[in-house]
């Protein structure tokens, strides 16, 4: 399957994304899921853009020792590692950093059993597809402690599939200037997306192919993979992020056997 590259909109990404995080109670969400959790690992991080939020929530409510975060784009990572150069209101955490390697292959850095939680959010999942997901897994699952937490999205394939049937554009207006066309279509299990972002006098185009994995595969992989599934109490809040997102995400939480 082809996966796509973020590299090309690394610089941009965060300007073009300003839903998901605070406003949403995607952080909220996931501070909630993630309190007392004192090393954190994240794979797929991008930007940072929900790292430095979260860092900034769990740091308020408790000590953090360790947040990791993990991406195979080094643009992303440059941005990242920017971002973090660049803040100034940094919580004191005794190590954050940011690192290049890919989520399904073996991570060198990644130390066994060093972390509490895990966290993949904003579609890692349906970017590695159900055929690369196990491979993730085992990293989650080498980093992860016995009876530690682990925080995922993915795309809600009967809610894509509906919405895809009712409209095959959409088009987000962010400001006066800048906007987010998107195309979208759903073939078999494999979801395309086109994108156009267009900010100032400058449009840029860029594709997307995920897979949609239904929850129960995804439980069975994670099952499968030493992970067994953890409802979490923030049914509410879960419930408010799916709202606020689209819905087109669902939201699970696991625990390291
Ligand atoms: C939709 S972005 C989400 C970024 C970030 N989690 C957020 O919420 O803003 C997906 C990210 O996953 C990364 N990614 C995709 N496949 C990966 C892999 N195999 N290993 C590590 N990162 C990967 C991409 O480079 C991209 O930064």
């Amino acid at each position: 399957m082809t996966l796509y590259d973020y590299s090309s909109h690394a610089e941009f990404y965060d300007e073009m994304m300003p839903l998901l995080t605070e406003e949403s109670g995607e952080i909220a969400y996931y501070s909630d899921v993630l309190r007392g959790k004192q090393r954190i690992v994240e794979f797929g991080c991008g930007t940072g853009r929900v790292s430095f939020p979260l860092i900034q929530h769990l740091a308020a409510s408790g000590p953090l020792k360790e947040y990791l975060g993990i991406d195979y784009s080094q643009e992303m990572i440059d941005v990242a590692r920017r971002k973090l150069s660049e803040q100034d209101d940094i919580p004191p955490v005794e190590r954050i950093e940011f690192l290049m390697a890919d989520a399904t292959k073996t991570i060198p850095k990644l130390e066994e059993g060093a972390y509490d939680a895990a966290i993949a959010v904003c579609g890692l999942t349906s970017l590695l597809g159900v055929d690369r997901l196990a491979a993730f897994f085992r990293n989650a699952r080498f980093a992860v402690a016995p009876g530690g937490t682990l925080v995922l999205d993915s795309l809600d394939p009967e809610i894509i599939r509906a919405s895809v049937a009712i409209v095959d554009r959409s088009y987000m207006r962010t400001s006066d200037s800048s906007g987010l066309a998107s195309f979208v279509g759903v073939s078999g299990d494999r979801y395309n997306a086109e994108f156009v972002w267009i900010s100032g006098s400058t449009a840029r185009r860029f594709s997307e192919e995920s897979q949609l994995v239904p929850p129960e595969v995804l439980d069975e992989v994670a099952k499968a993979s030493g992970f067994r599934a953890s409802p979490h109490e923030s049914d509410e809040l879960q419930h408010k992020v799916a709202q606020v997102n689209g819905p087109v995400m669902y939201f699970r939480v696991y625990t390291r056997v």
